[in-house]
């Protein structure tokens, strides 16, 4: 049987103060946490057994999760007291992966692609392990497989730093996706009980036995390590699944929804269960609203995300912020962000009446969980 790991024990440091909260692998993604996404399309692949590597915040995974009866998969977690590393949070779970290949994923990223064909290619190869790769415009962020074409093998891993001093780095480049299928052997390259990172320690000798291959896939991946990454994910995906679907829709949006008739909508939006939107307000485009969030009227709000339960005064606009759970945006606020720099507002914040959050170019402008915003701010 294939079993599965996936990794949900680190810090999340970028996505701060999101992540005070909520564990980075529980955010949501179109109103679903990003990890549970992996684990139904895991399940779709046949795997029936899938060991959770949790360390920060274990608790609220575990609460969530339990044993996995919920999503018809077995759920086993590892006990990992303070953060191992990649490798080192593997090592942790071979006496459950011992017996056969089995995948391992990080479980921070959206992707949509076919695992059993993975998994086919894989033991076709006969190597150790099988990384996959995606080709991106901007590699330097990631660092590059370098990949002998003729064996489908990954000869070295070239570093951020390195690649962007070869020069000319605006071609597609493969990068490590962050998804592996790996045979028990890959354990023997693991030094127990220390900190390993499995991208710059172990990989780096598998591939030096030449048993270490590539499967490239294509279709949407996107990591959710940094705010505005998190944002165009959420919008990637929701482009991705409206242009599949058979029905034409412009937006996903759930039925439970009450819309007032004069609410504009431009497409696309998310708009989960028993969310009220009221006269005259401007939705959209780009935007994901997560259950039973309240707007009040006249209000504008675009390229966001917003999760549940979250309630908007009268007349508030609001563009590309990402904001959290319980926040209550009182009247006439305005929240505007910038390009790759956002508003960002953790759990339960309160925003006074006509304060105005407005990020230019330098920074993103973060508030932090159960604050009150009384001042403006603009950066
Ligand atoms: P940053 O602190 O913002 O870099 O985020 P992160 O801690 O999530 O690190 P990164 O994006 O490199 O992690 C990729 C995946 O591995 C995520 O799913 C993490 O939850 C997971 N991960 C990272 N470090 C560890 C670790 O030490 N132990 C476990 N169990 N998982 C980890």
């Amino acid at each position: 049987m294939t079993r599965a790991i996936i990794l949900s024990g680190g810090w999340g440091t970028r996505l701060r103060p999101l992540t005070c909260t909520i564990p980075k692998t529980l955010i949501p993604v179109l109103n679903t946490p990003v990890i549970e996404r992996e684990i139904l399309m895991l399940k779709r692949a046949g795997v029936e057994e899938i060991i959770l590597a949790v360390s920060v915040m274990s608790k609220e995974l575990k609460n969530y999760f339990k044993n996995g009866e919920e999503w018809g998969v077995k759920i086993d977690y590892t006990n990992e007291q303070s953060p191992m590393g990649t490798a080192g949070a593997l090592k942790l779970a071979e006496p459950l992966l011992k017996d056969d290949n089995f995948f391992m994923l990080n479980g921070d990223v959206i992707l949509n692609f076919d695992f059993k064909e993975m998994l086919n290619t894989h033991e076709k190869y006969g190597g150790i392990g099988t990384i996959a790769s995606r080709l991106v415009d901007n590699p330097a962020r990631y660092g590059v497989l370098i990949i002998n074409e003729e064996t489908q093998t990954i000869e070295k891993f070239l570093e951020k730093e390195k690649y962007t001093s070869i020069g000319d780095n605006k071609d597609k480049m493969p990068v490590n996706a962050g998804v592996y299928v790996l045979e028990p052997e890959i354990f023997s390259f693991i030094v127990p009980k220390k900190k390993i990172s499995i991208e710059k320690d172990t990989f780096h000798k598998v591939a030096q036995t030449g048993k270490l291959y590539h499967y490239s896939i294509s279709g949407i991946w996107k990591d959710i390590g940094k705010p505005h990454e998190l944002l165009n994910g959420n919008i990637l995906l929701m482009k991705d699944i409206l242009k599949k679907s058979e029905s034409n829709k412009e937006n996903l949006i759930k039925d439970s929804a009450d819309i007032h008739p004069s609410v504009k909508i431009n497409p696309p939006v998310c708009i989960g269960e028993n969310v009220i939107i009221n006269e005259d307000s401007i939705i959209g485009p780009d935007l994901v609203i997560g259950n039973d969030v309240y707007i009040e009227e006249k209000c504008e709000i675009k390229e966001s995300l917003i999760y549940q339960e979250s309630y908007f005064s009268q007349n508030s606009k609001i563009e590309r912020a990402i904001i959290s759970d319980n926040c209550h945006i009182r009247k006439d606020v305005i929240l505007k962000g910038n390009g790759e720099n956002l508003v960002i507002l953790a759990s339960h914040v309160i925003v006074d009446n006509h304060i105005q959050l407005i990020s230019s170019s330098t920074d993103s402008i973060t508030v932090c969980h159960h604050e009150k915003v009384k001042n403006n701010i603009t950066n």
